[in-house]
């Protein structure tokens, strides 16, 4: 009897691994940071420094950004969280063609972006010690995705806008509503708890979520943060119509943005 159930496990326990599809496992953007899973080491503490950076961006780079807010502000759970601006195979996606300054872009090129639009600051050399932990960590979390791969279309924040325009007077009534308790009345939010959504301590003019169709596409999958997917995308869109009819700081394309120098030994 005893033989017999062994046997029954047995089975039911090989039928469960040839029912996981493991490739496609893989590709999945949710995915879990755990600091205990990490190599062992200089490389290990190199990811962790990369993670800590994109949740405490100001905190650990003061002098980087101006705008009051960390990366996980739009990369949520670390980049780590599908439709929340997910990180996870970003690092296969690189070098790739970039149509706003119309070359070619390393994976640093487009943190660097983020750093001038989307952090209003100013971005860390490309061999300085913290790039190196950025990309440790966005290589770390695209680990088993194969290079070359392009993001799931399922995995972007995207949604198809309503064909009317949107309507930024309804707009403020649902912001009055469903957002200002969190991102306040004035837009600026709670310094180190809600980033602001407006005013000189947001992301810039030539930030992506600057675009109305960006920022249409993250509040309907991810705000309000007590309550995702309560707005329809008429509603996100207003909203978002709303927030973005405020002032923002501008970005100066041509302020010189210079890498700072190191001595030949360290590289
Ligand atoms: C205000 C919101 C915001 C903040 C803050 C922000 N980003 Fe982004 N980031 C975006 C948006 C929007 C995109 C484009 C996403 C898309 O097109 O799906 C993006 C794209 C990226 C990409 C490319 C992703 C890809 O798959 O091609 C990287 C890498 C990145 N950000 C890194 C960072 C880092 C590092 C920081 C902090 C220094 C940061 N971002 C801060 C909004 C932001
Ligand atoms: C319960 C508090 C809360 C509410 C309510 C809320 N948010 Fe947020 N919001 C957050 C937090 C916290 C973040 C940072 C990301 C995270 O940690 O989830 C965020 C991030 C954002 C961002 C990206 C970062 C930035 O500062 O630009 C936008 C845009 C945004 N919220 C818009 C909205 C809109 C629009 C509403 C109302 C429909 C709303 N939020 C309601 C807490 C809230």
């Amino acid at each position: 009897m005893r033989a017999l159930f062994g046997i029954a496990a047995l089975a039911l326990a090989l039928a469960a691994c040839a029912g996981t599809p493991a490739p496609e496992a893989v590709k999945t953007a949710d995915r879990t940071y755990d600091p205990k899973l990490l190599p062992p080491g200089p490389l290990g503490h190199s990811i962790r420094e990369g993670h800590d950076i994109l949740v405490e961006t100001r905190a650990k780079m003061p002098s980087f950004v101006r705008a009051d807010m960390s990366c996980a502000a739009c990369h949520l759970d670390a980049g780590l969280k599908s439709k929340g601006g997910n990180l996870v195979g970003v690092y296969g996606r690189f070098p790739q063609w970039n149509q706003r300054s119309r070359r070619i872009i390393a994976l640093q090129d487009r943190i660097t972006e983020c750093f001038l639009y989307s952090m209003n600051g100013r971005a860390p050399g490309y061999a300085s010690r913290e790039m190196i932990a950025l990309v440790s960590y966005m290589a770390w979390i695209s680990r088993g995705i194969p290079m070359g791969e392009k993001q799931r279309e399922g995995d972007r924040f995207i949604v198809p806008l309503p064909s009317a325009g949107p309507d930024s007077r309804r707009g403020a009534a649902i912001y009055a509503q469903k957002c200002a308790t969190c991102h306040r009345a004035d837009g600026a939010g709670v310094s180190g708890t809600f980033p602001p959504l407006w005013g000189n301590a947001s992301f810039n003019g030539g930030a992506g979520m600057a675009h109305l169709d960006r920022m249409t596409g993250f509040v309907y999958f991810n705000m309000p943060q007590n309550a995702p997917r309560t707005l329809s995308v008429e509603e996100a869109y207003d909203v978002a119509a709303f927030v973005l009819s405020h002032p923002r700081p501008h970005f100066d394309g041509n302020a010189v943005v210079a890498e700072p120098a190191k001595p030949a030994r360290y590289y």
